[in-house]
């Protein structure tokens, strides 16, 4: 039989997940970690090469640029675990800067085995790396890699794109805090975090004229439908991209053109959607360069070393655990 490639198990947390969010009183909302199925992470590979979104390609050119200078402050043996690699292209230059003599580990985490897939066909050919992809969740995954660090041995994290920037600040603060407690003194935290520009530019990156973001945050309703037999028209909601003042950060929503009611069966609920309402599906949140050493050090590390890209505002901050 030909069906959906997942399992029984996923389906149910993503029918509870999907159910919790759109039952919340006051905002609706999706999990964000929702919108990298098949179709999402392509969509996503096609948003980081649109000339309004610079996020990926500053990230990309700044560890370009400094691979050598951030090898040179990490000890070896070193393994290397990245949390969300994504396709990993943008970490061959760290593991060709990081690699030598000895064989290192690379630990994608992925819970998106279309994107583990990927990066065995971006990197698999790389001599002197082995790639053991782990399909976690970061924590989860993160354990696994420390689990297996050679004696002695060095564990340089990942985490890029600013994909931190996709919790709050308390929250953000909490993980890191997570992470650490995972780690040795010594070893390193490479943290990508866009940094705050002006707002239209923003708007721009996360609400791109030819749609592409449009059709990355629909899809998330799409997979509803496709994976739990849900009736949402794609049609009568429209992606809404916000600046939040407070927060310092765009909010992702999706609004609702009309009053409607829609169905998902396999989450087991029907809910009313008021005109003009909207499902909250991820916040990104900007940073200033300093904040990210004031975080460092309330999560137990220190921020070693940082370089930015000018031409679109971005950092690459070195922690080392304390
Ligand atoms: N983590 C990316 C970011 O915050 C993801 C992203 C880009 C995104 N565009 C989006 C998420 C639109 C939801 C909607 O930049």
């Amino acid at each position: 039989m030909i069906t959906h490639a997942i399992t029984a198990g996923q389906l149910t947390e993503f029918a509870a997940d999907v159910r919790a969010g759109l039952t919340k009183p006051v905002q609706k909302e999706l999990p964000s970690k929702y919108l990298y199925d098949r179709i999402g992470s392509t969509l996503f590979e096609v948003i980081s090469e649109l000339p309004e979104y610079g996020l990926t390609r500053a990230d990309e050119r700044l560890l370009r640029r400094h691979a050598r200078e951030i090898a040179a402050r990490v000890p070896r043996p070193v393994s290397v675990a990245e949390l969300g690699s994504g396709s990993g292209k943008k970490t061959r230059w760290i593991l060709e800067a990081l690699s030598g003599p000895q064989r290192t580990f690379y630990y994608p985490i992925e819970i998106s085995p279309a994107a583990l897939a990927e990066v065995e066909r971006e990197l698999g050919r790389m001599d002197s790396i082995s790639i053991v992809g782990l399909e976690r969740e970061y924590l989860d995954g993160l354990l696994e890699a420390a689990a297996r660090r050679q004696p002695g041995g060095h564990l340089m994290v990942l985490f890029l794109g600013s994909t931190i920037g996709n919790f709050d600040r308390p929250q953000g603060l909490e993980f890191l805090r997570q992470v650490r407690q995972l780690l040795l003194p010594g070893d390193s935290l490479l943290l990508g975090t866009d940094l705050e520009k002006p707002v239209p530019q923003l708007l721009d990156a996360y609400d791109d004229p030819l749609g592409v973001t449009a059709a990355f945050n629909l899809n998330l309703l799409a997979r509803v439908n496709r994976e739990l037999d849900a009736g949402f028209n794609l049609r009568r909601f429209a992606h809404s991209a916000r600046f939040n003042p407070e927060a310092r950060s765009v909010e992702m929503h999706l609004r609702s053109i009309e009053r409607q009611s829609v169905d998902i069966p396999r989450a087991e609920i029907q809910i009313e959607i008021a005109k003009d309402e909207t499902i909250w599906t991820e916040s990104s949140h900007k940073y200033a360069p300093d904040e990210v050493d004031a975080m460092a050090g309330q999560s137990g590390f220190c921020c070693d070393a940082q370089w930015i890209d000018r031409e679109w505002p971005f950092a690459e901050s070195l922690l080392i655990a304390e």
